[in-house]
C-alpha cells in the first residue's frame, strides 16, 4: 500500500507539473483528493488494516495528500500569474494611438446672423419677445388694420387651422401681442418662423423667418426709426452703409416705407448682389397706425411709435450670397459649416 502511495505522489506531481490551466489543475485535484478520488480510494481501505500497521501507514497517506496539496496550490499560483499577464498583454491600451475624433456642430447661418441682430437691438436698449406661431386672426390681421378684403387673408395666401386660427404669416402679431402685454414706453424685438402658401423656388419657401421690432413711447417721430434703422444698417452691413427710405404701404403703419441699404458688396456701383443697381431692399417699417395703439389699449393721442420687419432668409443669403433658400432648409452639414 505504501508503494502504491509513493507512486501516485510521483505520478501526482508529475501530472501537476505538466498541468496549462486551472481547469486542467481542478481536475487533478478531483482525481486524487475528491470524494470518489484515488487517494480517497485508498484511505478508505485503511479500515481492513491491523491496529499496529493503521498509524503508520494513516501517516504516509496523509502525507501524500500534504504533498499533492501543496503541489496543487503551488501550481494554482504559478497558473493563475500566468493567466493575468496573459489578459494583460491581450487587454493592453496604446494610448498613444489617435482617438476617435468627435463632431462638432455649428451655428446655422440663419442663427449667426439672427445673433448679431439681436446683439444690436439688445446694445440699443431692445428687449426680446417670443410668441407662438399658430395664433389667432384677429392678432394676424384685425388688429393690425388689415381690411377685411386684403388679399393676404385669402386661403390661396394663408394657412388656415379654423376660421379664426392660423399660422401666422408675419411677426407682426408680437406687436399685438406684447402692446396688449406691457405698458409704454416699449421697445421690443420679436423673431421666428412665419409661414405663406408660396411654392417652393429659389427664393420662396410656405415657412421663412422675419424679425419684428417696435418702439412706443411719447413723442416718437419717423426720424426716430431712421435714426434707429441708419445705425442698424450700419452695424450689421458696415459703417459706410446707407438707407434709402421708399414710400409703401403697409395697413398696420402710417406712413409706411420700404428700406433699401447701399449693397455692402459693392458699395454702392452695382453687382451681381444687388443685380446691378446699388441698392438692396432690406425691411419695411413706419410709424404705428393710431387704430393699432387703439386696439392695445394705447392712447394714440399720447403715445406714439414705429414698427419694422424683415426677412432672416433673405438678408442671409444677401450677406452670405447663398442663391438658393432651399440650402438653408436641408440642413446639410457641409453646406452649415462654410459659415
Ligand atoms: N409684416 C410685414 C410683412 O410681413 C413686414 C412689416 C412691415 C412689419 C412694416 C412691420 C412694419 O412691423 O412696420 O411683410
Amino acid at each position: 500500500m505504501q508503494e502504491k502511495l509513493k507512486q501516485m505522489q510521483g505520478a501526482a506531481a508529475e501530472e501537476i507539473a505538466l498541468c496549462a490551466t486551472l481547469a486542467d489543475l481542478e481536475q487533478i485535484r478531483v482525481k486524487y483528493l475528491g470524494k470518489k478520488g484515488e487517494l480517497t480510494a485508498i484511505l478508505k481501505m485503511m479500515g481492513g488494516l491491523s491496529a499496529e500497521e493503521r498509524p503508520v501507514m494513516g501517516k504516509v497517506a496523509n502525507d501524500v495528500r500534504e504533498a499533492i496539496e501543496s503541489g496543487l496550490e503551488g501550481a494554482s499560483a504559478r497558473l493563475k500569474e500566468q493567466e493575468q499577464a496573459a489578459r494583460l498583454r491581450t487587454e493592453q491600451i496604446d494610448v498613444t494611438l489617435p482617438g476617435q475624433e468627435v463632431q462638432l456642430g455649428h451655428l446655422h447661418p440663419l442663427n449667426l446672423v439672427l445673433n448679431e441682430i439681436k446683439e444690436i437691438f439688445l446694445g440699443m436698449g431692445y428687449r426680446i419677445a417670443e410668441g407662438p406661431e399658430v395664433d389667432t386672426v384677429f392678432h394676424n390681421f384685425d388688429a393690425l388694420n388689415s381690411p377685411k378684403d386684403h388679399p393676404s387673408r385669402s386661403t390661396s395666401d394663408t394657412f388656415y387651422i379654423t376660421e379664426d386660427i392660423l399660422l401666422r404669416t408675419h411677426t407682426s402679431t408680437m406687436q399685438i401681442r406684447t402692446m396688449k402685454q406691457n405698458k409704454p414706453p416699449m421697445r421690443y424685438i420679436s423673431t421666428g418662423r412665419c409661414f405663406r402658401f408660396d411654392e417652393v423656388d429659389a427664393t420662396h419657401s410656405p415657412m421663412f423667418h422675419q424679425v419684428e421690432g417696435f418702439v412706443v413711447d411719447k413723442g416718437i417721430t419717423m426720424a426716430d426709426l431712421k435714426g434707429t434703422l441708419n445705425l442698424f444698417a450700419q452695424r450689421l452691413f458696415g459703417s459706410a452703409t446707407q438707407t434709402k427710405f421708399r414710400p409703401h404701404y403697409f395697413p398696420f403703419t402710417e406712413p409706411s416705407a420700404e428700406v433699401d441699404v447701399t449693397c455692402f458688396k459693392c458699395g454702392g456701383t452695382g453687382c451681381r448682389v444687388c443685380k446691378g443697381s446699388g441698392w438692396i431692399e432690406i425691411l419695411g417699417c413706419g410709424m404705428i397706425h393710431p387704430n393699432v395703439l387703439e386696439e392695445c389699449g394705447i392712447d394714440p393721442n399720447e403715445y406714439s411709435g414705429f414698427a419694422f420687419g424683415m426677412g432672416l432668409d433673405r438678408i442671409t443669403m444677401l450677406k452670405y450670397e447663398i442663391d438658393d433658400i432651399r440650402h438653408l432648409f436641408e440642413n446639410d452639414i457641409r453646406f452649415i459649416r462654410q459659415f
